[in-house]
């Protein structure tokens, strides 16, 4: 069993200021940030958990622990005069990099000269520069715990879906959806697009931009297979951002929020393997020791993610409290659409719907 660190005089500097600015600041972060990170937060949670929450947040200061484009897509979803820092702006997600604005607007410009309503249907692991381009072509986003209702909802918007940049959610939501393979068609989008087969992609109703997570991609049927024959009663469970043969090997699949309630839910002695973010898969072995045996599937750590660090997130709050931090800021050119694209979400997934 893992052992967490004991607070160190960091953290009890954190601690200190974060009293001594009281109401003036909320600390938000996700479930893939070390140990050291989320005792500190107010509120912790997946994309989408965190998407809901900003907009309810009444103090003028959040911080961010996340990963760039939830800081920027946090910023959009503030109100006016709030201001969104994150402890590391330098922390960024290596899927959301592997779909450029620029490029998306020019594939989207060449499957759609025919006049084909193509509907863009992005991630919310994308830059917020992605998320306008998506918002001006009748576009939205989704997260991993809503891709199915958000693929349905977008197909219904047009005659086709381009989903990006997350292949493997696509194709693993597609094959819980019954879209059978011909439907399917992934893009080429070397060569700043130049290679696209236009004419292969209007045959899709489904077009995949060919991007992946490289932490998910890290796990294997083969790894499963190992586990299972250890022990044959192990249930195995992961992030739809794996590959589609490690989703149909596991017995459940689902987003990080799933994946918490799955092993709330187990039965006591139940030996769970779980395949996504190392720190997540901790945090549960932790709270559950005793009750169930959880073990991560391989150790697979997001490195961006751990770019916040208890130092950088006590640097930026020394900085609310003397005026010198500098808030992410939100290009007002991409505003509107982006807001757009997130809101269309928020509105599909309204949870009393
Ligand atoms: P969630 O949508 O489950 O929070 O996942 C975000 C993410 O970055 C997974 O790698
Ligand atoms: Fe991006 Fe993967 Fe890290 Fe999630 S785990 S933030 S998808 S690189």
């Amino acid at each position: 069993m893992i052992s967490f660190p004991q607070t160190s005089s960091c953290e009890s500097s954190i601690e200190r200021l974060r009293a001594s600015l009281g109401s003036r600041v909320t600390l938000v972060g996700h479930h893939y940030q070390q140990e050291a990170i989320v005792r500190h937060c107010d509120f912790r949670g997946d994309s989408l958990e965190l998407a809901r929450r900003v907009p309810h947040i009444d103090s003028p200061h959040i911080v961010f622990c996340g990963v760039y484009f939830m800081g920027e897509s946090a910023a959009l979803l503030a109100r006016e005069g709030q201001q969104v820092h994150l402890p590391e702006l330098s922390a960024d997600c290596v899927m959301a990099r592997m779909a450029p604005a620029t490029l998306l607007d020019r594939v989207l410009a060449r499957l759609t000269a025919s006049g084909r309503k193509l509907i863009p249907l992005a991630y919310v692991n994308t830059s917020l520069d992605v998320k306008g381009v998506v918002g001006r072509y009748g576009g939205a986003v989704c997260t991993s715990a809503n891709a199915e209702q958000m693929l349905r909802w977008a197909l219904d918007q047009g005659d086709g879906v381009l989903f990006l940049p997350d292949r493997n959610l696509a194709r693993n939501t597609a094959a819980v959806m019954g879209i059978p393979e011909k439907d399917i068609y992934q893009l080429d989008i070397r060569q700043r697009g130049e290679n696209i087969d236009v004419s292969a992609a209007d045959h899709a109703s489904l077009v995949l931009w060919p991007g992946l997570c490289s932490i998910h991609a890290r796990f294997s049927a083969a790894q499963i297979e190992a586990v299972r024959k250890a022990d044959p009663s192990c249930r195995v469970i992961v992030h739809p951002e794996c590959a589609p043969e490690v989703v149909k090997a596991s017995d459940a699949a689902g987003s990080t929020s799933y994946i918490i309630k799955y092993v709330e839910s187990a039965p006591e002695g139940s030996h769970i393997c779980i395949g996504t973010e190392i720190n997540l898969v901790q945090r549960l072995q932790q709270q559950y020791a005793g009750r169930l045996r959880v073990e991560p599937l391989r150790a697979s750590a997001c490195s961006h993610m751990a770019r916040v660090t208890p130092e950088k997130l006590l640097a930026t709050l020394t900085g609310i409290e003397n005026g010198t931090a500098r808030p992410v800021t939100v290009n007002p050119a991409v505003r509107e659409p982006a807001k757009t694209a997130i809101e269309r979400m928020l509105e599909a997934c309204a949870p009393s719907r």
